[in-house]
């Protein structure tokens, strides 16, 4: 898109970085992953087609699908002393601490025999990722509720194995609803990368100095779990439980607006995009399929949810500031009625975003000119010259 715009100096003194995996533009509300636009991945492709895309720059053809699909299969496993390593976790930890703690420890696995500068190891340090992410997840959430891990089951597709891992037990047959399915594919998709937003900023920081890729993805996991960051959709989904009635929005939207109040409205707002971001009008409609796959269409935090958008985007504090509904706002909603517990949303998010994740700490290794990341300071503080000691002051 640079034939359609001319950097200004002063951009490109702010911007991070160059990449050519996503583009933003946050006034018109368009999101392009290598230069194809998120409302056309979404509806024509699957998750694994766009995770080649991410990661190889081309969506692949038959043949080229196939052997990705095969190779992330292969890798869906984790070792078994990483199995053991979730049991020393209490039962109750927060999904993205135990995340935090697992992919982290892949990095114990995963290094004397990685070098970086050798782009097959980095190719399976990708293909690892984005292979057991989803068995980790799942892994954490059956620990939590003290059932015995599911293992992966490689002829089903990436979300349908996920959800079996999730759902499925060893005493009873499960298959996934395909609806389903596709849902949570779109909304794995609609995650998978977002430019140099805060988690994708840090994995680049941490892999600019080398470090192990697993342990760089470890550090942008625990930036994601923020509630300003990834942790918002958990937070979205809190926050209209709280709401309760649609009797109650203006009270919350007067709180939104109060300077002297913390409360933001999680889902609303973002740091690029001052319109719509085109990945909720996705989710919003994925939402609606879900719900009306699983007769819900009545459910009530979802027309909650679509009153409290329609109340904000008629406010004139949220049109003044240009808020809008971001991708977390309808989230939380499509995978609660999925049956995914809230506190693992934003760990259904780091799954999709691995690959982004993935992708961009692979072009930043992969520059000749990349240096160590060294972000500068404005310095605020005194300069002071040291008295001799206090009885001679
Ligand atoms: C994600 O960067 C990415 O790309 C992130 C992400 C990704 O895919 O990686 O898109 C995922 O993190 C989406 C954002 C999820 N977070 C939330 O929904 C939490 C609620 N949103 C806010 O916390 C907030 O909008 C931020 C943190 C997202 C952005 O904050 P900024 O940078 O302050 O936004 P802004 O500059 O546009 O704010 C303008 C004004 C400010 O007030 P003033 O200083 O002008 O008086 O609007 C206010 C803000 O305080 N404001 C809000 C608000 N968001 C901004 N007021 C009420 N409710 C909100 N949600």
């Amino acid at each position: 898109k640079t034939g359609a715009f001319t950097f200004d100096p002063g951009f490109m003194s702010t911007a991070a970085c160059k990449s050519s995996i996503t583009y933003i533009d946050g006034d018109k509300g368009e999101l392009l992953y290598r230069g194809y636009a998120i409302e056309e991945l979404a509806v024509h492709c699957d998750f694994m087609e766009v995770c080649y895309l991410l990661k190889h720059g081309e969506l692949p053809n038959a043949v080229q699908k196939a052997a990705w699909v095969q190779d992330v299969k292969s890798h869906t496993m984790v070792h078994e002393q990483i199995t053991r390593f979730m049991q020393g976790f209490r039962r109750d930890s927060h999904p993205m601490a135990v995340l935090v703690g697992m992919v982290g420890a892949l990095s114990a696995f995963y290094h004397d025999s990685l070098d970086i500068n050798n782009p097959e190891h980095r190719l399976t340090a990708a293909v690892r990722l984005i292979a057991k992410m989803p068995t980790i997840v799942a892994m954490a959430y059956k620990y939590s509720i003290g059932q015995p891990t599911m293992y992966p089951c490689n002829k089903l597709d990436y979300s349908a194995n996920f959800m079996k891992m999730m759902f499925g037990t060893p005493c009873e047959d499960y298959e996934p609803n395909p609806v389903l399915a596709r849902a949570l594919d779109r909304i794995l998709i609609l995650h998978a990368d977002h430019e140099q937003n805060a988690s994708t900023s840090t994995v680049r920081l941490a892999g600019s100095s080398g470090a192990n890729p697993f342990a760089c993805i470890a550090a942008g996991i625990a930036c994601l779990w923020g509630p300003a960051h990834g942790g918002a959709n958990e937070a979205c989904l809190k926050m209209l439980e709280e709401i309760g009635d649609v009797s109650r929005v203006p009270e919350y939207i007067k709180r939104a607006k109060d300077k002297n109040d913390s409360f933001k409205l999680m889902g609303f707002g973002h740091r690029v995009y001052k319109n719509f971001d085109p990945r909720a009008k996705l989710m919003r409609e994925t939402c609606h399929e879900v719900l009306n796959e699983l007769g819900l269409h009545d459910d009530p935090l979802f027309k909650l949810a679509m009153e409290l958008e329609r109340i904000a985007l008629e406010d004139e504090y949220f049109i003044e500031k240009k808020l809008y509904p971001n991708v977390d706002f309808y989230s939380g909603i499509v995978q609660k009625a999925l049956g995914i517990p809230t506190q693992l949303f934003t760990g259904i998010f780091a799954m999709a975003r691995t690959i982004g994740w993935i992708a961009q700490w692979h072009e930043m290794i992969g520059d000749p000119e990349q240096k160590i990341g060294r972000p500068r300071q404005l310095y605020t503080g005194a300069e002071r010259r040291v008295v001799p000691p206090m009885d001679q002051r």
